[in-house]
């Protein structure tokens, strides 16, 4: 079973709008506005779908969001079952700040096909196409993975560009891929550009290596496993967030979770430019419309494209 292709524009749809909500607060450094303009449109849009919709990644669990939140029922009800995995603002600082990388990105599935992931911190490596199956094992470390990559590339080491999330988190990953001579990347926030850096044809980054959100994971696997790159990903939990994790069905709080484990069966994924960036340009306000950009993908369809539409204001 696949998901039908006609859904891939309505899907666009939704980010488009969301995106739009949120560009009307570039630069006005309200970053809760600027969420709440995505938020609001992005549900709006996906209740006029024709499916069984279930948030399984969203704003946070039920007692802390009171919209898309996990669990949430969208569309319809009157159509195919599908998972959806929402990040209606990734980017909430760079909106406020008027900086470059802001989208508005969901992803969907057939039911059961994307793992639900508390709102909560996952180590995250990530790697593009063509590279061995599991090539990467988080409990390798820094060393022996770099190694490992520049191997399966065919690249000294010292020419592998390593993108790295600036937190203080990161001290010994920080540190251990300066001794080896790596090129590190930073990134300021907006780990799924970061992590999506890593594929296409001339790829900015051979590498990401960091701890970021955990829905923010499983949307960048949604995405990844439409061009064959792979991602492994473990949570980290605390003792309060252990019991979330729990009424999520997760009991191994250690798994470390390779791409399967995230996304199975087919994936439409979407992401609109809010401001621009990496993936999409941003929402253009051209006086009575705006221009938006989408950058869509649909894996049974073998699709992979750029997206340009107006709208009326
Ligand atoms: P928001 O846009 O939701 O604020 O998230 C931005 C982001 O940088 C994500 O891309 C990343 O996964 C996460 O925040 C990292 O969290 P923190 O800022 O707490 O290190």
């Amino acid at each position: 079973m696949s998901i039908d292709k006609k859904f891939l524009k309505l899907f666009i749809k939704v980010t488009e709008k969301a995106a739009i909500g949120a560009s009307k607060f570039i630069g006005k450094k309200d970053k809760i506005a600027a969420d709440k303009g995505a938020v609001d449109p992005m549900r709006k849009e996906l209740n006029k779908i024709n499916m069984e919709g279930t948030v399984v990644i969203g704003e946070g669990e039920m007692d802390k969001a009171p919209m898309l939140y996990i669990g949430e029922k969208l569309g319809t009800l009157n159509g195919p079952k599908f998972d959806i995995a929402v990040d209606p603002l990734e980017g909430t600082k760079f909106t406020a700040n008027g900086e470059p990388n802001a989208f508005s990105v969901l992803a969907i599935s057939e039911r059961g096909g994307l793992l639900s992931a508390p709102d909560t911190y996952m180590e995250k490596i990530v790697i593009g196409s063509n590279l061995p199956n599991n090539l990467m094992d988080i409990d390798n470390g820094v060393e022996k993975n770099i190694r490992l990559l520049a191997d399966a590339k065919s690249k000294n080491i010292s020419d592998i560009n390593v993108c790295v999330l600036k937190r203080a988190r990161h001290h010994e990953i920080i540190r251990e891929l300066t001794s080896l001579n790596v090129k590190i990347n930073y990134i300021t926030d907006g780990d799924i550009a970061g992590a999506l850096s890593v594929i296409g044809d001339k790829p900015k980054n051979d590498i990401y290596y960091s701890t970021g959100g955990g829905p923010e994971g499983v949307i960048v696997a949604a995405a990844l496993s439409c061009f064959g790159g792979q991602i492994q990903g473990r949570l980290v939990l605390d003792n309060e967030e252990k019991l979330r994790a729990k009424k999520l069905g997760i009991t191994d709080f250690n798994r470390k979770y390779n791409i399967d484990d995230m996304v199975k069966g087919d994936v439409i994924f979407c992401a609109t430019g809010v401001t621009s960036g990496d993936l999409a340009s941003g929402v253009k306000d051209l006086g009575n419309e705006y221009e938006v950009n989408t950058f869509a993908l649909h894996k049974s369809e073998n699709t992979i494209k750029s997206v340009q539409n107006i709208y009326n204001k």
